[in-house]
């Protein structure tokens, strides 16, 4: 199969506004690029940084006038909200700890939102953003990142029509090497904020890098962790928040899961990697090759799924844009939510009903199972690695 993906044209151009993504930042860059691959929005604004000079030089890189660069946030939320070309949603891309107050602002002037994860640093304001989406009925995005790539798609398909049997097992890893040294003592800006809990909240590992687990394990299976286990490890001398984090989980239902994250462990770079084990047969998929999936069923011989070229769900195959043997990616990933995001925005803005494919992007729900998953952990390691419930 080598058709592409054939998303309408129709959809006339959305505007966005961007809090946070200045020079030298990392997502909010793939942010613009994924938005810009599919052309179904344009930026029109941005705070991008704490310093005005930064936001500046950012809004000339991306074309935009000085009179819609702004010093904070609460200031662009503000003033465009009165614009009559105001922006259609904001993205905001900056560290954790800011999460709340931008999104919360711009539901507040009624604009739909997509936020970084996790969605905040507590339970308590995820859960009253959620609210806020559910009063003013407004689309929200959490980039979940990873749940954007065809394959993992047609995973959750598969694993849906119950091909693998009763899922009984989840195995969930995500290591990097790239805080075995304390590199936020170099000044790297990445590593610094991540490892201060001002900033990051109360986990480093957990957050940064655990929550991809805890999504895309839910995503994919459906399962509902209804309790765990973790330990949360700071190798990391005098480092305040965890590196490396082990996590038993209980799923409702039986199935139980190990997850393991980590930023010290030599020689990997972005390796989630989910194995799920069914009782008909299993499936393993890694992030760093995303095109493919290894499939096993009890009866068969062991099996290699490609992206493009093996039959995939009608859902999967919308969001492959390139044929068999030319890798999509991070980009293209990224891309997909955003495209499903814009286009429900754009159906919603002109009053149609949204399907449940127009809707499959990661919403406030699931951003605040993430938060309280968050939570859940370091409370459980906190009190020496005892089990605790999730409600
Ligand atoms: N979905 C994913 O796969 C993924 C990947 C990387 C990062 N993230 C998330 O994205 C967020 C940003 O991470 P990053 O690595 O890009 O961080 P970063 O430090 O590279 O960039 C953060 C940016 O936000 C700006 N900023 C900070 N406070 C601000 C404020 N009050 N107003 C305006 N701008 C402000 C900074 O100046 C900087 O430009 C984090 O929440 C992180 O967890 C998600």
């Amino acid at each position: 199969m080598i058709e592409g993906q054939t998303s309408g044209t129709k959809t006339p151009k959305l505007r966005y506004g961007m809090v946070g993504g200045g020079q030298g930042a990392f997502i909010g860059g793939v942010h613009r690029k994924a938005v810009a691959m599919d052309g179904k929005a344009e930026i029109v604004c941005g705070a991008f940084s704490q310093s005005y000079d930064n936001t500046l030089a950012t809004g000339d890189t991306v074309g935009l006038p000085r009179e819609r660069l702004y010093r904070t946030f609460e200031d662009m939320i503000q003033t465009e909200a009165g614009r009559p070309d105001r922006p259609d949603f904001i993205s905001v891309v900056t560290p954790n700890s800011t999460h709340y107050a931008a999104a919360k602002l711009a539901l507040d002037h009624g604009f739909a939102v997509v936020c970084e994860k996790p969605l905040a640093t507590s339970s308590s304001d995820a859960a009253d953003l959620a609210r806020l989406v559910r009063e003013k009925d407004i689309l929200f995005c959490v980039t979940y990142a990873y749940s954007g790539y065809p394959m993992v798609k047609h995973i959750r398909d598969i694993i849906a029509r119950g091909e693998l049997g009763e899922i009984r097992f989840v195995n969930g890893e995500y290591p990097q090497e790239w805080l075995a040294t304390k590199l936020e003592e170099t000044g790297q800006k990445q590593a610094a904020w991540r490892t201060d809990p001002k900033l990051a909240g109360a986990s480093n590992c957990v957050g940064d890098i655990g929550s991809h687990i805890e999504f895309m394990v839910g995503h994919m299976t459906g399962l509902v962790i209804e309790s765990l286990c973790a330990r949360l490890d700071r190798f990391g001398p005098g480092r305040p928040l965890d590196d490396n984090a082990t996590v038993m989980v209980n799923f409702k239902g039986g199935a139980t899961g190990v997850y393991w994250s980590s930023q010290v462990a030599p020689g990997h770079d972005n390796a989630l990697r989910l194995r799920i084990y069914g009782t008909k047969g299993a499936v393993e998929w890694f992030q760093e090759t995303p095109n493919t999936a290894r499939v096993s069923f009890l009866d068969r011989p062991i099996g290699f799924l490609s992206r493009g070229r093996d039959p995939m769900s009608p859902r999967a195959q919308s969001l492959s844009r390139l044929p068999s043997g030319h890798p999509e990616g991070y980009f293209e990933g990224f891309a997909n939510i955003y495209s499903t995001f814009i286009t429900a925005l754009a159906k919603k803005l002109r009053g149609e009903a949204l399907t449940a494919d127009d809707l499959d992007f990661p919403g406030v729900e699931e951003g605040v199972q993430g938060v309280k998953y968050i939570e859940k952990c370091v409370e459980s390691s906190a009190k020496g690695a005892i089990w605790v419930g999730m409600e």
